[in-house]
Parts: structure tokens; C-alpha cells; sequence
């Protein structure tokens, strides 16, 4: 089905788990635990090396079994995979190489009996170029309606052969590309902010807006919880699509791409009427579906921007995705993102890992000058990840992140304590990072490896032919999934005991109040009746009276070592 197609029959599934009265304040997605799926990398049914939605499916009571509440899956929609499914053909479609709508629906129907939330991914900024759509474009030429759903321009120079403006693809070079016009002459250029097989839409025109409302209701219609909402804070362009100095921002382009906020292409003020409507959406439909913004905006003041109470309801809080290991950024990231979401009646959420960033039990065993989402691994760096400390630190992050108040999203493979993979062959590399900054940068490949499940099956379970469409490294066999199971001390009980007591005691419902008394190198807080102490300092910590319910790592002679975090019922 493609997106201008004629109305087709719409199938409309009761969705059980989200039906019922509102009451406002008490919704799930305030203290959930979203569990982020990257289907091409997470289970493969078909055996041909790339995950599916029966894979999924099959695997769904793992996660069950893990504790968390929902699951969110990156987008499984038709799309020719430029950038991994973020280039979507039809956005009312599976990819054959994901399965069916018919999987989609066995996908759900087994994650609502497992008690388990349904989120999608939604793309809105840009389409594939072999979406219907632009296909239309380019055939009807300059000036019709087909080319207004996109940014479509003259170039400048003589014969408009330099791009319209200065602005950069945020995977490397130049956002346009020259189309050649149906007569064969080169003709207008179009915008990418990302690859050039995805083109950006036009959101000041109406038709865009009036497609995906119809988007989001095939989804809702089909009983999904809610949307994941890519490049949130872009959508809308400043008018005039002004060079990045005229509008304020840096003219090294460089360094405007380090203050995203001074760019003509981010957060313009009227991307929010675009999520006041899909609010309204929403709210056409029984329970309490959410939207959650991946808006890369900072500070995080102006990313409550984006979950006002008539808006989205949750943002992705990259502020501390990207908060160094380091005792007072960490108190006054926390501080800043509980006031600003609370701000505007949103609850808090907090990630540590995701398909974009360099995994966290890497990240943190890197020096601190490279530990920067994205960033810090690449050929040109003498930098590798201590992998030890890194996953040790890691464990005592994702403690401390699973005892605040809010929601809390998780990555594929965190549970395992995967490594980000850097050793891999550059013919092997899919990421368009990769091939458009002619290898400067390694990209995102090294964190959607196919994860392991079983350590001595073919592909480590993930794939029954032994296939993987990225290489899995030997070492993955000791972090496969059965060789944690039910293994005292491991990164899964972790994860499952953290998660449990999270769940028992509510704390995400709970609230935070800072503790004193344990000196400068501990990060101490209450939330309820819990005692957190997160330990960065070089000696260990004498723990207070209370019942020890969890330990990120072992208690050394009973005192908390360097790089632990303990919770205590007091
Ligand atoms: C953000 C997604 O998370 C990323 O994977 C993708 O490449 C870009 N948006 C473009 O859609």
C-alpha cells in the first residue's frame, strides 16, 4: 500500500491494554521501562541473516521474563534500508525482509498476552527516495504540487549548479543533491538533512500533515501503545532556507553542528503545532498512547519544550545519554532534567544507550576527553574502550538509571552488557556515516551487531542458518543470554533484579530527594524507601544500616567499592 493511495479498508483492534479510563498523572508510560528492539539485529526467523517480526515474536517472553513494560521497535517499514529502515518506501507496510502486516499483528497479539506494550517508530522528516511520492516528484518537474511535498529548489551560479544554501548532511557532505529533470537537463536540487536517498517533506504543506494523520491512525487503528517520533526537532525549516551564519548560527559549519540549536534546520518554533495536532490524534483513541520525541535540543529546559502537556508526552533525555562519569554532572543532570520535565507536568525519562551511540559499557571505559555519544571510536583515534572498567561502570550507571523516577528506555544487548563491535571489516560496514565521510567516521554499525542468545548455537541464536548480516565477534559467545541465565552476579540478573524492585516498590512513580553526608565522590539520593549510593570515588564506602537489596557489582571486605552502586531499604 503506498502513502497517496485511495483509502483502503482500515482494520480497527480493540487494544485491551490501553483501554480504560484516563487518569491523568497515573499513566503507564509516566514510569515505564521501554525496551528498544532493532529488528534487524534482534531475532531471525527466516534464517537469511537479517532479524524479523516472527523472530520478535518468538523471543518476546525473554523480555517478558527481563521485566520490562513495553517494547519499541525501530522502523520495520518498506524501505530499500540506506539507513537501516529510517528511509521508509510505505509507511503503511512491513518489509519483506521483515515479514507481514499479518506478523505485525502476531507480534502484538503476543506482547499484549505477555502483558507487554507495543511502541512504533515514526519518521516523519523524510521519506525514502523510493517513496511514491518523490518518484512523483521527480517526473512531474519544477513548480508542480508533486515537488511542493518535498524541499525542492533552483540551485544558485549561473546556470543553478551550486546547491541552494551552505547547510551539511548530518552524515557527512552536502544536504542536496541535483536532480536531473525529466527532459534529461540537470535540474532544481532537493534537501537531505541525512543520506540522499532520504529526501526531506515539505510540513508547510497541508497535504504532508493530512498524510500522517492517516499514518498514525493505520497504526493506532492496528493497537499500537504509542510512537517513537525521529528527528523531532526537525520537520520544520527556517523560512527562507537561509545559510547557517545568516541565521545566527557558526559559519564553520563544524561547530554549528555542535550547537544544533543555532541551526536554520532544528527546532523551529512551529514544529510544535505539528505535535499539538498529533496530540489531538492520540486523543481520538481509548487509553493512554504515547509520542516520544528523539529531539536532540539542549538544554534541557527547551527540551520540555516538546512534552507541554498539549504536545508529546515524553523526550528522549540525550542531556544524560551524554553526562561523562563524573559525580557532580551527574547530580546536576539529574537535578536539571527532573526540574524541567516536571516543569511541564512530563515525567523524566533516561537512556544510556541506543542504534545511534556508541554502547555504554564501552562508552564509559573510554577516557573521558572521547566519551561523547557518537563520537570517539574511529580509525583516526588511538582511544579503545577499557572493557572492563567500561562494563563495570556501565553496570553501576544503568543501577543508578533504573532507581530514578521516571520512564526509562533500554537498547537490545545492554541487558548483556554488550560491547560496541569496532573491529569490523569497512566492506562489511552498512552505516551511510560510514561511506559519506569516506571512512572518517566508523558510525553506528559497532552497536547493532546481532545480539547472542545461546552461546554455542549457530550465529549464537540469533539466526538458525548460522547468517548475520553484521559479523558477530567470538567474544559474544560469553555474553550470550543462557550463559547469564539464572547466574548469580551476572548483567541479566542484574538487569532483572533492578527491574523487579523497580516494579515492586513503584520508583518510577517516586520521587527524588538528595542525600547528604556520604562526601563529594558519591552520588546519594532517596527515592522512597530506597537508598541509593552510586560510588564514584577511589576509596570504597562503608555502607550505612539498611537492608542491601542490590549491588552492581560485589561488596569488597562489605564496603562499596570504586564505580558500584548499591540500593538499601532504610
Ligand atoms: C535518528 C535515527 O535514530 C537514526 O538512526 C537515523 O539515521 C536518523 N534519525 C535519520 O532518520
Amino acid at each position: 500500500m503506498s502513502l497517496d493511495s485511495t483509502p483502503t479498508a482500515t482494520l480497527t483492534v480493540e487494544n485491551p491494554a490501553s483501554t480504560g479510563t484516563r487518569t491523568p498523572g497515573s499513566e503507564w508510560w509516566r514510569s515505564a521501562v521501554i525496551y528498544q528492539i532493532y529488528p534487524r539485529s534482534f531475532a531471525d526467523a527466516s534464517g537469511d541473516g537479517i532479524g524479523d517480526l516472527a523472530g520478535i515474536t518468538e523471543r518476546l517472553p525473554s523480555l517478558a521474563a527481563l521485566g520490562v513494560d513495553a517494547v519499541w521497535l525501530s522502523p520495520f517499514f518498506r524501505s530499500p534500508q540506506k539507513d537501516a529502515g529510517y528511509d521508509v518506501a510505505d509507511y503503511c507496510d512491513v518489509d519483506p525482509i521483515f515479514g507481514t502486516l499479518a506478523d505485525f499483528d502476531a507480534l502484538r497479539d503476543r506482547a499484549r498476552e505477555l502483558g507487554l506494550r507495543v511502541i512504533v517508530d515514526l519518521v516523519p522528516n523524510h521519506s525514502s527516495d523510493q517513496h511514491v511520492w518523490f518518484q512523483e516528484a521527480l517526473a512531474a518537474g519544477p513548480g508542480s504540487p508533486e515537488r511542493d511535498r518535498y524541499m525542492f529548489r533552483d540551485g544558485k551560479g549561473e546556470n543553478g549548479e551550486l546547491p541552494p544554501n551552505n547547510w551539511p548532511s548530518v552524515f557527512g557532505g552536502d544536504a542536496w543533491t541535483r536532480v536531473t529533470e525529466p527532459d534529461g537537463t540537470p535540474g532544481q536540487w532537493y534537501l537531505h538533512i541525512f543520506d540522499s536517498s532520504q529526501p526531506d517533506f515539505n510540513w508547510k504543506n497541508p497535504v504532508v500533515h493530512e498524510e500522517f494523520r492517516r499514518v498514525l491512525r493505520f497504526w493506532l487503528d492496528r493497537g499500537v501503545d504509542g510512537f517513537r517520533v525521529d528527528v523531532a526537532h526537525g520537520l520544520m525549516k527556517k523560512e527562507g532556507l537561509p545559510d547557517v551564519a545568516e541565521a545566527g548560527g557558526s559559519d564553520n559549519i563544524a561547530d554549528a553542528l555542535m550547537s544544533p540549536d543555532d541551526v536554520p534546520w532544528w527546532a523551529q518554533p512551529e514544529v510544535h503545532e505539528v505535535y499539538r495536532d498529533w496530540h489531538r490524534v492520540l486523543a481520538e483513541y481509548e487509553g493512554d498512547r504515547v509520542l516520544c520525541a528523539e529531539a536532540w535540543v539542549e538544554p534541557l529546559a527547551k527540551a520540555a519544550l516538546w512534552v507541554r502537556s498539549d504536545e508529546m508526552h515524553q523526550a528522549f533525555n540525550f542531556s544524560y545519554l551524554g553526562t561523562p562519569w563524573k559525580p557532580e554532572l551527574l547530580r546536576s543532570v539529574i537535578d536539571e532534567s527532573i526540574a524541567a520535565f516536571t516543569g511541564v507536568g512530563a515525567p523524566s525519562t533516561w537512556v544510556l544507550s541506543n542504534h545511534d551511540v556508541v554502547r555504554h559499557a564501552s562508552r564509559y571505559g573510554l577516557p573521558p576527553a572521547t566519551a561523547v555519544p557518537n563520537a570517539g571510536i574511529g580509525p583516526a583515534s588511538d582511544d579503545k574502550p577499557d572493557a572492563a572498567l567500561g562494563l563495570h561502570r556501565a553496570r553501576a550507571a544503568t543501577a543508578m538509571m533504573l532507581s530514578l523516577p521516571g520512564s526509562a528506555y533500554l537498547y537490545q544487548g545492554e541487558e548483556l552488557g554488550l560491547p560496541e563491535v569496532i573491529e569490523l571489516d569497512d566492506h562489511v560496514r552498512e552505516d551511510p556515516t560510514f561511506h559519506r565521510t569516506g571512512g572518517e567516521s566508523y558510525g553506528r554499525d559497532g552497536c547493532r551487531v546481532p545480539i547472542p542468545w545461546e552461546s554455542d548455537a549457530p550465529a549464537f541464536g540469533f539466526s538458525g542458518t548460522g547468517s548475520s548480516w553484521l559479523p558477530q565477534p567470538a567474544e559474544f559467545a560469553e555474553f550470550a543470554r543462557d550463559r547469564q541465565d539464572g547466574v548469580a552476579g551476572s548483567t541479566l540478573e542484574l538487569y532483572r533484579a533492578a527491574l523487579a524492585i523497580r516494579a515492586e516498590r513503584d520508583l518510577g512513580m517516586g520521587s527524588l530527594t538528595w542525600v547528604d553526608g556520604f562526601g563529594e565522590d558519591v552520588v546519594a539520593f532517596r527515592n522512597g524507601d530506597i537508598l541509593v549510593l552510586a560510588n564514584l570515588g577511589e576509596s570504597a564506602l562503608e555502607l550505612p544500616a539498611g537492608e542491601l537489596l542490590l549491588t552492581s557489582n560485589p561488596l569488597v571486605d562489605g564496603a562499596l567499592p570504586t564505580d558500584t552502586t548499591a540500593w538499601l531499604a532504610v
